[in-house]
Formats: C-alpha cells, sequence, structure tokens
C-alpha cells in the first residue's frame, strides 16, 4: 500500500504543478478530485504516519502564527524612481562603482502583494515568514501551505536540491477575485479590502488557516536567497533553477545589455500591465552578475544593485455632474457621483460612489466639483480629492434626503450609525436589491434573474417578496421585455432548481442585517435548520462562537418580523425545510447522549489520525463546542503532538487534557 501511496503523492504532484504552476492542466478538476480522494482514503487506511509534504496536509499543521523569527539575512526593501531621469541616476551609480565594467540588467514585473520569505530543508516546504521589520519575520507557515502555488515538496533535477534552500518571493491574489472578496465582506458588515495587497495581507496572517485557504492567493519567487552548496552565476540563471525546482517565478523577465532598453520594457508595461490578472505596481530592475551584485553590495535599506521603477498612479481629473441617492438592499441610502465620463487605468468610468454623508463632509465634496479619480486595479473607483482652486462659485452643497427617493418614506438618522437609512420594508428599491442578493451567484444563484429583469418584476407587481419567484410562471414572464419564451422556461428551471439549495445559502440570502456567508454557515453549523434557529432566544443565538449580540439581536428581530414570509418558502416546497428537519432529528438524539454534547473543546497540537478541523467536526456533530482559546470556559483540552502554549494554559487553569487516544475513544 506504501508504494501505491508514494506513487499517487507523486502524481497528484506532478498534476498540481501543472494546474497552479504551469497554468496547463493535463487533466479534468474532477480527475484530480478523484485522485486527492483516493490518496486521502488510502492514507487514512495506513498505519504509516502522513508526511508534512503530502499533498494531503495543505490545512492543518502545527506551526503558531505571529512567532517572530530571525530572517538569515535581512530583507531589503527597493528604492524606488519615477522617471527616465532617476533611472539614469541609478545606471550611473551602478556603472562608477564597478568602474565601467559591462553591466547587463534584469527586469522583471513589481507584484503588488507580500512580500514573504520560504524555506525548504531537503526538498521539503519546513517554514514561511513574512517581510515583518526586515530582521525578523513572522511565521506564517500554516497560511503559505494553503496556496497551491506554494511546493510543500521540491522537484529533484539534475542541479541536486540544497538540505538548505531559501527563496523570497510575493504572495498575491489575483485582480478579478479581489471583487468577489469584497462583495462578501460587505455582507458580513466588514470593511472592504482597499486593494489586492491588502487583501493578500489580510488573507496571510489569518489566525484561522482554513479561511487562508479558501482566499484565492497565489505567489511568485524572485529571489534565490541562499542555496547551501549550489553555484550560479546570474540572477537569470537562478530564475531558471528555481523553476526546475517547481516554484513558480514570473514569466515576463528580460535581460537587457543597455538602459534604454529597460525604459523600452518599462513603457511596454506602462500599458500592458492592465491585461495582466495581478496588480503590479513597477518594474524591478537588478544587475544580473552575482558577484556584480556582492560588489555594489547594500545600504542599510535597499541594495544598490537594484531599483524599482514604478508606474504612475492610475489617476484622472473629471467633473463631478450630480450627486444620486442609491437604496440598498437594507435600506441604506449611499450618495453616488455622477462623473463626466473618463478613461481610466483602460475602463470608461462614469460614476463613483460617496459611501456617506460623511465622506462628502470630510472632503468637502460639492456637485460640480473637478476632482481626482483613482483606480487600483479593478477596485471601485474612488474620489481622492478635491481641486478646490478651480472651484468657481456656482458648486452645490449635497446632503442626503429627509425622505427616501423611491418610496418617499422619511429616512432615520441614528447616533451611532454613519448611514442614513429608509426604514420602508416594502420600499420597492430595498425589494428590488433583496432579490438581487437572493438569486445571486453566493446566496441561491438563479442565473438569468438579472436587474433588468427584477425592475420589471418589481414593478409590474409579479414580485412582492422572494417568495413570490417560486410562483412564476413561463406566460407572463415571457411576456416582459427582452424576455421571450426560451429565456422565461430557461428563468423557471433555474427558479425551480434553486429549491434544492442548502439551508445557509437560503439563510445567508434571506439579507438579513449582519448575516454575510459565514455568519450564515457558523448559525446553520449550530441550529442546522432555520425553524430551529426562527424559535431559537437572544441568548441562544449568542452562545455560538463568532456571534455577537449585533448580530443575534438582528437575527431575533427578523425572524419575529418575518413568519409569513417564511411559511410562504416552507410553502414552495424548498428543500432545506425538509432535509434539515429530518437532520435536525438525527443530530439531536445524538447530541443528547454523547459525551461532547454541551461541553467546550480546544483542539492544539498535530493529531496523528485525523486533522484539526476533522476533529472539530467530529466534536461538533456530537453537540460539542469547539473554540481556538483555552479560558476557564473551556471543558477539555485535546492535544496532539507539538502542543505548545495552549497545553500550558490548560495545565495553568487546571482543565483536563485529552490525549488523541482518549479522544477517539470517547469519539
Ligand atoms: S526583489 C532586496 N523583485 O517589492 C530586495 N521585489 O518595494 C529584493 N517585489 O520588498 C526584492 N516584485 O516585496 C523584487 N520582482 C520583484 C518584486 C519585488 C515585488 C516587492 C518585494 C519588495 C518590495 C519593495
Amino acid at each position: 500500500m506504501q508504494r501505491e501511496i508514494n506513487d499517487l503523492r507523486a502524481l497528484i504532484r506532478h498534476h498540481e504543478h501543472k494546474y497552479y504552476i504551469e497554468n496547463q492542466p493535463e487533466i479534468s478538476d474532477a480527475k484530480f478530485d478523484v485522485l486527492m480522494r483516493q490518496l486521502e482514503a488510502l492514507e487514512e487506511a495506513s498505519d504509516t504516519p502522513i508526511p508534512p509534504d503530502s499533498p494531503t496536509q495543505r490545512v492543518g499543521g502545527g506551526a503558531v502564527l505571529g512567532t517572530r523569527i530571525p530572517h538569515r539575512n535581512p530583507m531589503l526593501s527597493l528604492n524606488n524612481s519615477y522617471d527616465k531621469q532617476e533611472l539614469r541616476e541609478f545606471a550611473e551609480r551602478v556603472r562608477r562603482l564597478l568602474e565601467d565594467a559591462p553591466v547587463e540588467y534584469i527586469t522583471e514585473l513589481k507584484i503588488d502583494g507580500l512580500g514573504v520569505s520560504l524555506i525548504y530543508e531537503n526538498g521539503v516546504f519546513t517554514r514561511g515568514l513574512t517581510r515583518g521589520d526586515g530582521e525578523y519575520g513572522e511565521d506564517i507557515t500554516d497560511n503559505l501551505r494553503t496556496i497551491r502555488s506554494v511546493p510543500l515538496r521540491l522537484v529533484d533535477t539534475e542541479t541536486a536540491l540544497p538540505p538548505v534552500l531559501e527563496v523570497r518571493g510575493e504572495v498575491f491574489i489575483p485582480k478579478h477575485l479581489l471583487n468577489d472578496i469584497n462583495v462578501q465582506r460587505e455582507a458580513e458588515a466588514e470593511p472592504p479590502f482597499a486593494n489586492p495587497r491588502n487583501a493578500a495581507a489580510g488573507s496571510l496572517r489569518l489566525q484561522d488557516a482554513s479561511i487562508t485557504a479558501s482566499r484565492p492567493l497565489d505567489i511568485f519567487i524572485y529571489t534565490l536567497n541562499y542555496a547551501e552548496g549550489v553555484e550560479v552565476a546570474t540572477h537569470t540563471a537562478s530564475l531558471k533553477l528555481m523553476k526546475h525546482w517547481g516554484l513558480k517565478c514570473n514569466p515576463h523577465t528580460a535581460c537587457h545589455k543597455s538602459i534604454d532598453d529597460v525604459q523600452h520594457y518599462y513603457e511596454q508595461w506602462v500599458t500592458e500591465r492592465h491585461d495582466l490578472p495581478y496588480e503590479t505596481d513597477g518594474v524591478v530592475v537588478k544587475v544580473n552578475q552575482f558577484s556584480q551584485q556582492r560588489e555594489l553590495g547594500a545600504t542599510s535599506k535597499y541594495p544598490r544593485w537594484a531599483i524599482a521603477y514604478k508606474f504612475d498612479a492610475q489617476q484622472a481629473i473629471t467633473t463631478i455632474k450630480d450627486i444620486e441617492v442609491q437604496v440598498g438592499r437594507t435600506g441604506v441610502l449611499t450618495p453616488v457621483a455622477i462623473l463626466e465620463p473618463v478613461l481610466l487605468a483602460g475602463a470608461t468610468i462614469t460614476n463613483a460612489t460617496l459611501h456617506n454623508e460623511q465622506e462628502i463632509q470630510t472632503k468637502d465634496i460639492r456637485i460640480g466639483d473637478r476632482i481626482v479619480l483613482e483606480r487600483a486595479g479593478d477596485v471601485i473607483p474612488k474620489i481622492v480629492e478635491v481641486l478646490t482652486a478651480e472651484r468657481t462659485g456656482n458648486e452645490k452643497l449635497f446632503g442626503l434626503p429627509d425622505e427616501c427617493p423611491v418610496c418617499n418614506t422619511a429616512v432615520q438618522r441614528t447616533e451611532d450609525e454613519v448611514a442614513v437609512r429608509c426604514v420602508n420594508m416594502a420600499c420597492v428599491a430595498q425589494l428590488k436589491r433583496r432579490i438581487a442578493h437572493y438569486a445571486s451567484r453566493n446566496a441561491l444563484q438563479i442565473e438569468g434573474l438579472g436587474p433588468a429583469t427584477i425592475d420589471q418584476l418589481v414593478d409590474k407587481e409579479l414580485v412582492r417578496d422572494v417568495a413570490d419567484l417560486y410562483a412564476l410562471e413561463v406566460e407572463p414572464l415571457s411576456k416582459l421585455e427582452r424576455m421571450g419564451v426560451p429565456s422565461a422556461r430557461n428563468l423557471v428551471h433555474q427558479i425551480e432548481h434553486s429549491k434544492t439549495a442548502p439551508v445557509e445559502k437560503v439563510l445567508f440570502g434571506l439579507g438579513i442585517f449582519h448575516v454575510g456567508e459565514t455568519v450564515a454557515e457558523l448559525l446553520i453549523e449550530r441550529f442546522l435548520s432555520l425553524d430551529a434557529l426562527s424559535t431559537a432566544t437572544l441568548e441562544e443565538i449568542e452562545s455560538v462562537d463568532g456571534i455577537g449580540p449585533q448580530i443575534a439581536e438582528s437575527v431575533v428581530n427578523f425572524f419575529s418580523q418575518n413568519k409569513p414570509l417564511i411559511d410562504k418558502l416552507r410553502k414552495a416546497d424548498l428543500q432545506c425545510f425538509t432535509v434539515a428537519a429530518d437532520a435536525t432529528r438525527t443530530e439531536a438524539s445524538m447530541m443528547t447522549d454523547s459525551f461532547f454534547s454541551g461541553k467546550t473543546f480546544v483542539v492544539t497540537g498535530s493529531l496523528e489520525g485525523m486533522t484539526r478541523t476533522e476533529a472539530s467536526k467530529e466534536i461538533k456533530t456530537r453537540g460539542g463546542k469547539v473554540t481556538s482559546s483555552v479560558t476557564s470556559k473551556t471543558d477539555y483540552l485535546i492535544a496532539g503532538e507539538g502542543a505548545g502554549s495552549k497545553y500550558a494554559k490548560a495545565e495553568e487553569l487546571g482543565i483536563p487534557i485529552l490525549t488523541e487516544a482518549d479522544f477517539f475513544e470517547k469519539l
């Protein structure tokens, strides 16, 4: 069996490399999943412990996030240059210090993410650090392991793997995926990430690696920092070698004999960078020969052999023609600036959100103002400056109205909230947004139910709440503008199909204030069905780990005010009412007679027989609660191999400790 396991691991590593590093998959995702599941099954059946570099071990492990660890040598930053002249000055300095020796430059894209260091011992990924203050980094090994393009084991090539290898690179989030993350964050009432760099940084420093695993992080390696016993003469050769070992390096590098060629490379990317799927903020120019790099050395902050040649910030100047008010799903009134259309970073921008009244006041934004608009990648354009010197005196001040612009209900302004809200639940603007949310990709995923259709459905009073969607028929639908019978049929089919959605998606889709995807999952994990959740008390909801009083209050309010809607959904035959109810019964019977029921556990260290996530699941399905830190409320600590500070804390507080064997026995 061990032979089979080894072969399977090698095969999966090969396909991971093809998919995540070369972008040239050889098999379908489904086939890949089958291989992974086969390996998981074999590993589970085998008595041999699973090594940390097995492809199944991306989430789990034992390192403690956040430990400060010294870098082998400082992780320096790069000096910046912003124009041709500064680039020339850099080249001139290099020429002088190298006493006119011929110099070859290599150019790379400057990836806008987070610098990290990866350490491999005998080809196995053992440790990953942030840049930190340059001298000390933070241990983020567990989080880096979840990135599929970080090989857990390197490929042995003709250049044998060094016993110790340290490479450095940049972790980033693809541009188009940032938007998805922000939509989710907004639904969960968390502030959106301003740019892909913040998103990458935030994701890498999460305490829970399973959340990092859900973020689409990627990496490019750009420095071979230390390779015991390996000799390479140039940066180009080191990149080639790293690629052979299976590391992911950016393909857009070039070699130049003159600084004019470097300038040319830069100019090419000033425009072409917008077509790249990741954010770049400049070009990095490096002296190619390592001997010359050593000769040039570094200041305390920057190497003298490299420079970042930055792209101009993506800004444009335009005029605010008007400010309109949009009413969101929860009734919040958002001011939106209607702009004189302007080209910015490859897209025509016609409006920009002003977020709230406070923002308008702080920036003193007026209708008619000339403004500076900035756009970082695919991030929503924002107004960074008002050109007050250009004011003519005809600019108009703006304030949010006292009435909802759609339903004319008086708005509510609360002291603790910056938001101004329309409190009329029947407001058609809110209803339209609620339906759009219910149908959205992360909720019920009803394809073909776009804003134009929703507008008509609500305006023609065919739909008064989300449950009405299930009563729609082909004939009246096909009479809508831009619809026709085939699209109407398809829409009815899609709506019908949405009845099979899991209960947590339905809960998220209801658009309860403060209940985003993660909160919905947590609530369903504990209450299992909408019925159970709707009758839960404030205290019961608040006792769920990760749920605060604000969320609990919002949930209780929603269910007390929306009984008819829930009944209507039940009558529409949504499967979550029957499936979840069955689950409730089985779970309930398990919960009452289990050792775990009603107790709070912390799992630490690495277990041999299962991952910590699996252990948590086992506990939860038996009615127990799993938290991340040991407190006086903890009933038991389950301690695997390498348990550290949590073990000490449990001993200190006198909390009983279960070994893995004890735990299995209880299971
Ligand atoms: S080389 C001695 N190459 O930019 C410094 N850095 O602003 C060696 N970065 O800290 C760094 N892309 O995190 C290098 N192709 C690239 C890069 C790159 C992005 C980051 C890196 C560095 C920061 C400096």
